[in-house]
This record gives structure tokens, sequence and C-alpha cells, in this order.
């Protein structure tokens, strides 16, 4: 049976879900969160140790101003209310993205990641603003200036995800199969499902489906 340490996910399929269900994308977003904080509390049953989740991409930005808003505001309020709660469950929120967010959200994205750091249960890597091939081009441009020579041991150090394992699961909801620029590196040698679900209707029972489907591959890394 494959171990399970680190899960990504690629939380698809918000706007569909609010329009089918409350005709409105923004509704589907708040609906959304609820799914995130299942798949926390899943994800802790499961002694899953690093959870890593797409909540707004370089990309992103190209939606109109309203729905960003609302996603920044949604954020805002998940950092400020529920960090709490997260660290009584002992997580660890990191952010991982460009930091250049409102004074607001680097305010308290700053207070979570220290309130959270010596926490020990699962670290909840949250990707924001966050671009696969802007973090590449920034980690070669550190390791050119460093004058280090060019190994992947180098490399990976001047990634965002330097100290953490990389994923051996990538999940995507919402019935589309793409990686959408998210850690296009580190996901490598992952194993990838793609859900038909809407990122609102996925729940414990579906990630429990999966992991039982992903422990029972063999994992062979190019090996035979
Ligand atoms: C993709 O669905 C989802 C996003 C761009 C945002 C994800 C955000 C959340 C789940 C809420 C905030 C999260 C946290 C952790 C506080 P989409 O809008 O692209 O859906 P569509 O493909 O149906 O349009």
């Amino acid at each position: 049976m494959n171990p399970l340490n680190h899960v990504a996910i690629i939380m698809d399929g918000n706007g569909r879900w609010g329009i089918k269900n409350k005709n409105s994308r923004n509704a589907g977003h708040k609906e959304g969160i609820k799914t995130v904080e299942k798949i926390i509390k899943q994800s802790i049953k499961e002694k899953i140790k690093y959870l890593t989740l797409f909540a707004f991409s370089t990309e992103n930005w190209r939606r109109p101003k309203k729905e960003i808003d609302y996603l920044f505001n949604l954020l805002e309020i998940f950092l400020s209310d529920k960090i709490d709660n997260l660290y009584k469950q002992n997580i660890k929120l990191k952010i991982i993205g460009n930091k250049n967010l409102t004074k607001k959200l680097t305010k308290l994205i700053k207070r979570a990641e220290k309130k959270t750091s010596k926490n020990k249960n699962l670290q909840i890597n949250l990707a924001l603003n966050y671009g696969s091939k802007d973090e590449l081009i920034n980690a070669f441009k550190l390791l050119k200036k460093s004058n280090k020579s060019i190994n992947e041991k180098n490399f990976i150090q001047y990634l965002q995800t330097k100290k953490i394992p990389d994923p051996d699961l990538l999940i995507r909801t919402g019935n589309t199969k793409r990686l959408s620029n998210f850690l296009l590196w580190q996901l490598a040698y992952s194993e990838i499902f793609f859900e038909k679900k809407l990122w609102p209707e996925f729940n414990e029972k579906d990630f429990k489906k999966i992991i039982k489907n992903f422990k029972s591959i063999k994992r062979n890394y190019g090996s035979i």
C-alpha cells in the first residue's frame, strides 16, 4: 500500500455549481469553503501530512473584478474567522504564491502563518496568486545568481515548496483534465485523479474512494 503524505487539489467547478444551483458564480465559491472544511477534516483522519489547495492562480486575475473581490473577501474571512479553529486542530498554514496582495490580506497571512507555525498535525499550503511558470522562472533566476551548480538538489531550494515533499496525489474536480499551471515541477511523479463532480459537490466519501484507489496503485517512478 502506498503511503500518502501529500495531497494537492485543484478545486474546480465552483462557478458552474453556483450558476446551476443559485444563479450566481460567487455562491459557488462560498459553497466551496464548506468542501474545503470537509476535506481538511478528512485529511487529518487519513493522517495526511500536507494538503495543498489551489485557491487563486496568477491567471485568475483575468476574471471580472466583482468575482475577484468576492474571492479575496472569502479568503480574508477564512483567514480571520477560521484561524483559531485551524490552530486548535494543530494545523500549520503556509501560503505559496506571489505575495503582493492587498495590505489587509498580507497582514492576515502573516498573522495566520505565525500563529500556526509550530503546529504539526497537518500542513495546509494555500496557493494564492500562484503560477507554476512564475515560480520556476524565479527559481532559475535565483539559482543563476547564487553561482551554485545547476542541479536538481540546488534548484529545488529556490522553489516555494522547498522543505515540502512533492505531492503523492493530485485531485482535480470539475470534470476538466488539465494542470492549469499548478505545481508543474512538483507533480512530475504524482498520481493524478480527475473527478467529475464539481468542487462544492465533492465530499469525504469521494475523497476516501480516491485515496483507496491511490493506495493500490503500483508506483514505479520510471522503474518496472
Ligand atoms: C475554481 O472554480 C475555483 C477557484 C478559482 C477558487 C477556489 C476557491 C475556493 C474553493 C474558496 C476559497 C478557498 C479557501 C481555501 C478559503 P471555477 O470558478 O473556475 O469554476 P468553474 O470552472 O465552474 O468556472
